[in-house]
C-alpha cells in the first residue's frame, strides 16, 4: 500500500473517522482568533456525554474545585485554553476506548505515551514559552495519530513493521519508509490537513522525529520531538520501543534546555501521571 492509498482510505472515512465531529472542531479553536467562550460552549454542549465527563473532571481533586456544574462554569474557572486540552484529552482517550484497529493493547499503549508526551510538553512549554503551554500539550498529546490510523487503515503491514523493528531493534519509523515507502509522520500530517488542524500542529504530526528539518513552526515541533524522546526516556513508551533512542544534543540545544534539566522534568512527569492516571484510566505499564 502507497501513502496515496492511505490518503484515499482517509479521506474515504468521513463517517467513521477515528476523531469525533466535536473534538476536531475544538481542536481546531486552537490558535483561532476568533474562538470564544460562547462558540467553544456551544461546540461541547452538542455532546452530552462528553459535556457530563468534563463537568465531572473539572470537579475532581487534580483541578481542585468542586463547584463546576456546567461547561460554562468550567470555561470561567479553568479557562478556555485549559478547557480546550482537556476536551482534546477526552476525545483522544474516547479514540483509544472505541479503537478498531489493531489491538487495545496498541492503543492503550500508545495512549499512555502520548498522555506522558503531553504532560513534558506543557512542562517544557511552561519554562520556554508559557502562553503555549496547552497548545504544545494537545499538539504533544495527538503526535502519532499518524501510527493510531495505520493500525485502523493498514494494520497488516503495521504488524510486519512493528514485528521487523523489534526483531531488529530499529526505529519503527526507518522500518516503515523500507518497507512501505512513507511513514506515520506523513499519515500523521495528512490527517492534520484533512482535520483542517492549525499550522503548528500539523507541523508536529510531520516532524516530531525530524524537527530540525521543519521549514516553519521549528520551536514548537522541536518541544514535541524532545518531549516525545523524554516521555519514552522515563518509561512511558510502548510495546514496540525496544531501546528509547537518547535526546540529540542538537534538539536539546535549538530549544536552549540542557540534558541535566531533564531528570528534573522526569519527576514531575512522574507525579503528573500518578495524578492522572484514574481521571484518564492510563494503563499502569506499557
Ligand atoms: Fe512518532
Amino acid at each position: 500500500m502507497a501513502l496515496d492509498d492511505v490518503a484515499v482510505k482517509i479521506a474515504r472515512s468521513e463517517n467513521l473517522s477515528i476523531l469525533p465531529e466535536v473534538g476536531r472542531q475544538v481542536i481546531r479553536l486552537i490558535d483561532d482568533p476568533d474562538a470564544s467562550v460562547a462558540k467553544l460552549e456551544s461546540l461541547i454542549e452538542r455532546d452530552p456525554a462528553m459535556s457530563a465527563k468534563i463537568v465531572r473532571v473539572a470537579n475532581s481533586a487534580y483541578y481542585g474545585h468542586s463547584n463546576i456544574g456546567s461547561i460554562g462554569r468550567a470555561v470561567t474557572v479553568l479557562g478556555m485554553n485549559i478547557v480546550r486540552s482537556l476536551v482534546t484529552t477526552i476525545v483522544y482517550q474516547q479514540v483509544v476506548k472505541n479503537y478498531d484497529g489493531l489491538s487495545k493493547g496498541f492503543a492503550y499503549g500508545l495512549w499512555r505515551h502520548s498522555l506522558a508526551t503531553g504532560i513534558v510538553a506543557r512542562i517544557l512549554a511552561k519554562i520556554k514559552m508559557p502562553l503555549k503551554a496547552e497548545n504544545l500539550y494537545a499538539a504533544s498529546l495527538i503526535h502519532n495519530v499518524g501510527l493510531l490510523s495505520m493500525g485502523r487503515f493498514c494494520s497488516d503491514q503495521l504488524v510486519t513493521v512493528i514485528a521487523e523493528a523489534r526483531k531488529g531493534e530499529r526505529s519503527i519509523l526507518e522500518v516503515e519508509r523500507e518497507q512501505l515507502g512513507f511513514d506515520h509522520t506523513e499519515v500523521g500530517e495528512l490527517i492534520g490537513q484533512k482535520w483542517g488542524l492549525p499550522e503548528f500542529m500539523i507541523t508536529a504530526l510531520r516532524y516530531h522525529h525530524s524537527p530540525l528539518e521543519a521549514p516553519a513552526n521549528q520551536e514548537t515541533a522541536t518541544i514535541v520531538a524532545v518531549s516525545q524522546l523524554a516521555a519514552q526516556r522515563a518509561g512511558y513508551t510502548f510495546e514496540f520501543v525496544a531501546t528509547p533512542e537518547p535526546i540529540p544534543t542538537e534538539w536539546l540545544e535549538a530549544i536552549e534546555l540542557s540534558e541535566d534539566q531533564i531528570p528534573a522534568v522526569e519527576s514531575v512527569l512522574h507525579s503528573e501521571m500518578e495524578k492522572v492516571q484514574q481521571l484518564f484510566n492510563v494503563p499502569a505499564a506499557a
